[in-house]
């Protein structure tokens, strides 16, 4: 099916069952451990091994020999597989390092071996017996020292519209500021694995990873195999956040070490190897200035972004929201990216406008002072309802304004004093602080298979992935609108490839592209099914189990009394996107406090409004918000990959030492969707907004602990170091 104009009505805005509050699924497979993850399939399988991965000790140079002769005597050892004996390997085309690394090294804990071994205890005790002689070469490290090198980002060169340095020169009111933000990791609670079988030259792999498609078109690269041969499997996934949208060691090494020892292997990345060995948000340096008329318009906006990467790595995208998100006839924008040799660098929840948005949002609360506005005043007054580098192109919804304003009415922002620093209750200091919500919505591709039986059950079968976003529950719910049958008859599987191609769980495009994958089948069934029971398909109405036509009823199960009905089909988006600008926004709203004497900060309220489409079930829609919100708090207040300068690597590569949020951490948090049904998102009408939620919180927590003590922090995390110097004097 084409989507190339606005949707029509459709049988889903009956919302019968889309569109209300359904608990997951999958929930009780999961509460009850009965749910498979990657790491627990051998009970599929007979005669698993274990693998161990040996991650390089250097950051940069070459492996002049591994000695691993001890290691192979070493009790339950099977098999070592490393660069020297894996046989040629080929290389996908979205990694940036190799997954098997030597001679030459790239990074820090690049994998360089795979100890197979009967126990997992071997395998990690033999893989400590391996001698590594390495020649140790010095890399570049630190982004700040490698900036003034960096090179403009050809493969995305940034945008001009007017004149943005006569412009800005001219303003009366200007804010020109540096900002940065640290590299991060994604640590998700289930860590990278895989599992390993061959079965002559055909190989299946159980694996976490959010894109079924790509993980197997790179596998079957890297191991030169044809795509037919590999089968991966992933229906259950312990949280991804971008961190699992690659091909990654763990299926590699699981691969070869099954091929080497002629027997399933499986594969778990140690927590203290994923920070290293796998990817991350990169850290950036963000240079805004922004120029204002005397009545707070803004006539010239400029944002930049360093970040760096390995050679074959890209930037951080974080200028994309500067590019849609005020007015302002004179603009630039620009990325560009440094060489480091630390390891790669990619999509993390919200790659571009999360960090991008952490800089943005602190200028527009800075030059809300300098014009000497209420900051939410301020960003209404610079609303755009077009592309401001283009009026021409529409969004094709746009709600900001409705979610700051709602936002400040639920949230009391009348409460707030604008002075900073004036507000105390006991020891601690209070403030709030607001920041607007950006990201795209992308659409891509999906699609799906559905049966019908004759007892009535409907079957879902598409290779879309639920990392833990409810895409179980709001594919059966699109099944079971589409075909009028209560939620309990639909069947969901997912994460395999046998299965059609799905848009993936990434860049917050899998609810909507997914369903409407789903959709675009159903209409086929639906299709088949009036057919069969003589009712032109145009005037079949599908309710109760019934398909009703012409005054006449008949029980859907009949269409299927002589034998299962199947149908497929894709969802292709064509054209919609280039016409109009499709994006989901969000007023965040924030309240803290910070002691006085000793700078410790306490997010008190949270509030979130979103404008993200059609929400298809607010209970997990929900869910994903609040999660975001709590790695707001995270990116805001804690999280920070500490670079290691000299030797080139992240030191804290583990849950002891790169900080999260708690339970402690996180207060009441609120969540209000605005009605946002958007014809041109998809025959859905929904968006995305599973990262939308993450966006602009790290902002408006850094505008409340301005509000709360006037001390302005523009480099994240906010720790209490930060903040000392500059708190009012205890008194
Ligand atoms: Mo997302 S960072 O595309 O999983």
């Amino acid at each position: 099916m084409k989507f190339d104009k606005p949707a029509n009505d459709n049988p889903i805005d009956q919302l019968k069952v889309v569109g209300r509050a359904h608990d997951r699924i999958d929930g009780p497979l999961k509460t009850t451990g009965t749910a498979h993850y990657a790491y627990e399939w051998h009970d599929v399988v007979p005669d698993v091994a274990y693998g161990y991965v040996v991650g390089s000790s250097i950051a940069k140079g070459r492996i002049n020999a591994i000695d691993s002769r001890a290691a192979r005597r070493a009790p339950g050892v099977i098999t070592i597989v490393t660069a020297d004996n894996a046989g040629r390997l080929g290389k996908g085309e979205m990694n940036a390092a190799t997954l098997l690394g030597g001679p030459d090294i790239q990074h820090y804990h690049q994998a360089i071996a795979v100890v197979v071994a009967e126990t997992f205890e071997q395998a990690r005790a033999a893989a400590a017996l391996i001698q590594v002689d390495y020649r140790r070469e010095r890399g570049a490290w630190d982004l700040a020292k490698e900036k003034p090198a960096a090179k403009p980002d050809e493969s995305d060169p940034g945008k001009k519209t007017g004149d943005f340095a006569s412009a800005f020169a001219a303003s009366p009111v200007k804010l020109d500021a540096l900002y940065t933000t640290p590299d991060q990791s994604h640590m998700a609670m289930e860590p990278h694995a895989s599992m390993a079988a061959w079965d002559g030259d055909k190989l299946t792999v159980w694996t976490s990873n959010q894109m079924i498609n790509w993980c197997r078109n790179e596998l079957a690269k890297t191991l030169n195999l044809p795509v037919e041969k590999v089968r991966v499997l992933s229906p259950y996934i312990g949280g991804g956040f971008g961190g699992k949208l690659f091909l990654r060691s763990d299926a590699v090494l699981a691969a070869l070490g099954a091929r080497a020892a002629k027997r399933p292997v499986k594969i778990m990345l140690p927590r203290p190897l994923i920070p290293n060995n796998t990817t991350h948000r990169p850290a950036t340096i963000q240079h805004i200035r922004i120029g204002a008329d005397q009545a707070g318009h803004i006539t010239a906006i400029a944002h930049e972004s360093w970040s760096g990467n390995l050679p074959d790595g890209k930037s951080e995208t974080a200028v994309q929201q500067t590019e849609l998100l005020y007015a302002g006839a004179n603009r630039l924008t620009g990325l560009r990216l440094a060489r480091l040799d630390l390891p790669e660098g990619n999509a993390m929840r919200a790659p571009g406008e999360a960090p991008g948005l952490m800089a943005l949002e602190i200028a527009i609360d800075e030059m809300a002072e300098k014009v000497g506005m209420d900051p939410i005043a301020f960003r209404i007054l610079n609303d755009t309802q077009v592309d401001p580098s283009n009026p021409d192109r529409p969004f094709s919804r746009r709600q900001l304004i409705e979610c700051l304003r709602t936002g400040a009415e639920h949230f009391g922002w009348n409460r707030r004093n604008a002075r900073p620093a004036q507000v105390r209750d006991g020891r601690w200091l209070t403030g709030m602080g607001v920041a607007a919500g950006f990201r795209n919505n992308l659409v891509m591709k999906s699609g799906a298979r559905v049966h019908l039986d004759s007892k009535g059950i409907v079957t879902v079968e598409t290779d879309m992935t639920d990392i833990g976003t409810g895409s179980y529950t709001i594919i059966a719910q699109t099944a079971a609108e589409m075909l009028g049958v209560p939620l309990e008859n639909v069947v969901v599987r997912l994460g395999d490839s046998d299965f059609p191609v799905s848009a993936g769980s990434g860049g917050q495009w899998g609810a909507n592209s997914s369903t409407a994958g789903v959709y675009a089948a159903c209409v086929r069934l639906r299709e088949t099914v009036a057919k069969k029971l003589g009712f032109d398909p145009d005037e079949a109405i599908f309710i109760d189990k019934q398909v009703r036509a012409g005054g006449q009823s008949i029980p859907l199960t009949e269409a299927a009394a002589s034998g299962i009905l199947t149908a497929e089909d894709t969802i292709e988006f064509a054209g919609l996107e280039e016409k109009y600008q499709q994006s989901t926004f969000a007023g965040h709203f924030i309240e803290v406090g910070v002691d006085i004497a000793t700078g410790e900060v306490r997010v008190r309220r949270m509030l979130a409004v979103c404008a993200a489409g059609r929400i298809l079930n607010p209970k997990t829609a929900r869910s994903q918000v609040i999660g975001a919100m709590t790695m707001g708090v995270g990116a805001a207040l804690m999280e920070e990959l500490a670079v290691d300068t000299r030797l080139g690597y992240f030191v804290n590569h583990d849950l002891a030492a790169y900080e999260v949020p708690v339970h402690a951490d996180i207060p009441d948090q609120e969540v209000i969707f605005l009605d946002d049904t958007d014809p041109v998102s998809s025959p859905m009408k929904a968006k995305g907004v599973g990262e939308l939620g993450l966006c602009g919180v790290s902002a408006a927590i850094a505008n409340a602990i301005y509000n709360a003590t006037g001390v302005r922090v523009r480099d994240y995390p906010i720790t209490l170091d930060k903040l000392l110097k500059g708190l009012p004097t205890l008194t």
